[in-house]
């Protein structure tokens, strides 16, 4: 049986756990990417298909290349992110299968066969993922900020030219400057959003 967090871990991964549209003049290295991506790689998926990849956008150029995708809105906070995330889905994610998931040796035949079951598990997938990289994220002390406001397409042809990655969500990192939030929204109660069968 595992115990449950301290308060001050639970306020740091959510209850007091921010988005962050500004970020401290701070860089965030490979090293802090690689025990991002270490630790986040542990949550779940389903069939253990991990489709998540990542590209972080961290020099000037590809900075440069990104912007151009942005709505306007995400442009200032993005440029001025110490790094970016572009999380996408691998969309033959199920190649993978035979090593990652042996459990069930026709599991990459039912995806390899059916685009529309794919696409849906792909999409799925790296949604969770990219919330695990969040979480992992304040875990490590790691502020961000994650954004739907671009173009997909767009992101697509620039970073994934052959197609087989799709860019599902971008995700500011760095350390936060709290002088840019907006003010906390509420939550929806229990009672809004839960039954119980
Ligand atoms: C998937 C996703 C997409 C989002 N897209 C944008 C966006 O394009 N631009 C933006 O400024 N904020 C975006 N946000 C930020 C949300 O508005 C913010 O996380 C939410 O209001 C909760 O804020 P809080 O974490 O500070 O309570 C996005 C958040 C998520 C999780």
């Amino acid at each position: 049986m595992t115990q449950a967090l301290s308060d001050a871990a639970l306020d740091q991964i959510l209850r007091t756990a921010r988005t962050f549209n500004k970020f401290q003049d701070k860089p965030v290295s490979d090293e802090t990417l690689k025990s991002l991506y270490e630790l986040a790689k542990w949550g779940p998926t389903s069939m253990n298909c991990q489709a998540m990849r990542i590209v972080f956008v961290r020099s000037p150029e590809a900075k440069a290349k990104l912007k151009q995708a942005l709505m306007p809105g995400n442009v200032e906070k993005t440029m001025g992110a110490p790094v970016t995330a572009i999380v996408a889905s691998d969309s033959q994610f199920y190649d993978h299968l035979p090593t990652q998931f042996p459990a069930l040796p026709q599991a990459r035949d039912m995806f390899a066969g059916n685009a529309a079951l794919a696409a849906e598990t792909a999409l799925r997938n790296s949604s969770l993922q990219a919330a695990y990289l969040m979480i992992a994220g304040r875990a490590l002390g790691l502020d961000s900020g994650a954004m739907s406001g671009f173009n997909p397409q767009v992101v697509n042809e620039l970073f994934f030219p052959d197609g087989r990655f799709k860019a599902n969500m971008l995700i500011n990192f760095g350390y936060g400057d709290a002088s840019g939030n907006w003010p906390r929204g509420p939550r929806l109660g229990f009672e809004d959003v839960v039954r119980i069968d």
